[in-house]
């Protein structure tokens, strides 16, 4: 599976659209269907995972997500994606508003709840079972929206961000943090090889699937570069998307404005 590369800032949104369903010869159905029952499967295990692939590193990266997304006081926020909560947890700690979080693996959902159920700290969350390409959502009900590492399993998209756009208010942010390929500099081998090897490995050791854990690391073959997703957030509406990349550039978060 090859890494869409970057030419030209077309070419880039280009390759990207094509490179991630390619994986699943162009059947988004296949794709949806994968992902739903991959993510079902591994939630019991999936906070474990999300730890050792970032070494802990993705609770520092989702408040700073947060912080970008800079929802409003007093209006709802959006998390899209949500799985077993951590994005909305810290939308939910900046304490502006209530938190929205959806995503379509119950079992994942299933431990957000708990996971908030346990702490009385964090109250207004709403977990609930929607398509991210269909928001159950009116146009313009949130002060902002969020995502994390979400973009390699979905279909279309596209058509994700549009989503993402529609249902935040006028001069809102739609924000994204996701890998962003295999790590660079002088530090990348040992990165490489810790995703490639280390995190298939235990993965398959802690949960006994192995299939899951050998997809995960390779699904990052399927996000597009830094550069693909900024012009995929402006092709799908938003303006005065702006990138910083994270963990030896193999990590990325973006943010784009709804137009006013
Ligand atoms: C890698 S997990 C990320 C979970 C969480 N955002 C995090 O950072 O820990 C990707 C999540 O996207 C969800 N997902 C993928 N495609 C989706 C779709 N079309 N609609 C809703 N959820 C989807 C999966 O069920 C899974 O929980």
């Amino acid at each position: 599976m090859t890494p869409p590369s970057v030419t030209t800032d077309d070419g880039a949104a280009a390759e990207a659209d094509a490179g991630y369903s390619d994986a699943f010869g162009g059947d988004a159905g296949a794709k949806l269907r994968y992902v739903r029952g991959m993510f079902g499967r591994i939630a019991p295990g999936y906070d474990r995972m999300n730890n050792l692939m970032t070494a802990g590193r993705h609770h520092a990266w989702k408040r700073l997500a947060a912080r970008l997304a800079d929802p409003a006081a007093g209006l709802p926020a959006l998390d899209v994606c949500c799985g077993t909560g951590d994005q909305a947890f810290e939308l939910a700690k900046l304490g502006r508003g209530p938190v929205y979080a959806v995503d379509f693996a119950a079992p994942m959902l299933r431990i957000a709840r708990d996971r908030a159920a346990a702490n009385p700290a964090r109250t207004g969350l709403a977990f609930n079972e929607a398509d991210a390409l269909e928001l159950p959502f009116a146009d313009a009900r949130f002060s902002a929206a969020t995502t994390s590492f979400a973009l390699r399993n979905v279909t279309d998209i596209r058509r994700f961000l549009s989503e993402m756009r529609r249902v935040v208010v006028p001069g809102g942010r739609v924000v994204t943090l996701d890998m962003i390929g295999a790590p660079r500099g002088p530090l990348a081998p040992i990165g490489r090889f810790y995703m490639n090897r280390v995190v298939p490995l235990v993965g398959r050791i802690l949960s006994g699937d192995a299939d899951a854990y050998a997809y995960l690391p390779q699904s990052t073959d399927f996000v597009p570069s830094a550069e693909g997703i900024a012009q995929l957030m402006r092709k799908a509406g938003l303006e005065d998307v702006s990138h910083r990349s994270l963990a030896l550039g193999s990590v990325a978060i973006h943010v784009g404005r709804r137009p006013l």
